[in-house]
């Protein structure tokens, strides 16, 4: 069977069916998703369920993996899964919902501003995964906004002003917005600002984009503050509802976004309950400032 897309968000995202990921993905199928990330920008798999092998043998028939080496609060040796997985839940080595007051949990919740993934990285993310493999009673939603729709709807004069501007990402910018600043040393060093351009635009489809981030906390050559409210006022632009599509988890769900065309938030959730989210991520193809 033909695997297809249906349109589910209000200018894109789209639901994929008469695929089983589970099985070798076909040169066809992986074009048509390909393809489908071009257009839609995220797509949903319902009812997948997978281990990590085959979550991660299905993320590397579509590109080559960024390794999530260095980028949470979560030593090494605590990790649930290799580094080729981004833990997204908030459990600890042994499946046990952290602490409330758990530095871990604090700096994850930091998820729940609008964010691109590996933003903060010189070379930031194409694609991620995120598969569901259990879900809390209540809330734990995604939310992905449409960069592209909300670039093609600045004026006129925005464009030309976003159009070269250079922004400084770091982790420590975007926890600084939850007021978490309780970082080592050897972390302030590891989340050291980079440069990524405003907007993008897309290899294949010709298409511009906002870029933005929590991650984002000045532009280069502007007084801070001014720059700091300049994007937070981007943010709420680009996250009008219009430009917003919601998903509700199902164990086995595999939703893919491109972090280059859209941002993503999760919403809160129980805290005592698990949530399993586990993430795979494809890497960029290089620096986005030269
Ligand atoms: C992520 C992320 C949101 C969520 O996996 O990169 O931001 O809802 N997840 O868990
Ligand atoms: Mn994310």
């Amino acid at each position: 069977m033909a695997l297809t897309i249906n349109q589910i968000g209000p200018c894109f995202a789209g639901e994929v069916a008469g695929i089983d990921l589970t099985k070798a993905l076909s040169s066809e199928d992986a074009a048509s998703i390909h393809a489908g990330m071009d257009d839609y920008a995220v797509l949903v798999f319902r009812q997948q369920p997978m281990d990590n092998d085959q979550h991660l043998a299905f993320s590397r028939s579509l590109g080559e993996l960024e390794h999530a080496i260095g980028t949470s609060l979560r030593a090494s040796k605590d990790n649930r899964f290799p580094t080729n997985f981004a833990d997204v839940s908030n459990l600890d080595k042994e499946n046990r919902p952290f602490e409330r007051e758990d530095r871990r949990r604090l700096f994850a919740i930091g998820n729940r501003l609008w964010h691109s993934d590996s933003s903060f990285k010189e070379t930031p993310a194409k694609y991620s995964l995120l598969h569901a493999h259990s879900i809390p009673s209540k809330g734990g939603n995604t939310e992905f906004a449409d960069m592209r729709a909300a670039y093609d709807a600045l004026d006129e004069e925005t464009k030309a002003e976003v159009e070269d501007l250079i922004c400084e990402h770091s982790q420590l910018y975007s926890r600084g917005k939850t007021l978490f600043t309780d970082f080592t040393d050897e972390e302030r060093e590891r989340f050291a600002p980079v440069h990524q351009v405003l907007v993008r635009t897309h290899p294949v489809t010709g298409r511009k984009s906002l870029y933005l981030s929590s991650h984002a906390g000045t532009i280069l050559g502007w007084p801070t503050p001014e720059a700091s409210i300049y994007l937070q006022d981007l943010v709420e632009h680009a996250t009008q509802r219009q430009y917003v599509y919601t998903h509700e988890w199902r164990v086995g769900d595999l939703v893919i976004w491109d972090n280059r065309q859209t941002m993503h938030r999760a919403r809160p959730f129980p805290d005592q309950e698990p949530r399993d989210m586990r993430r795979t991520t494809l890497a960029g193809d290089g620096p986005t400032v030269i």
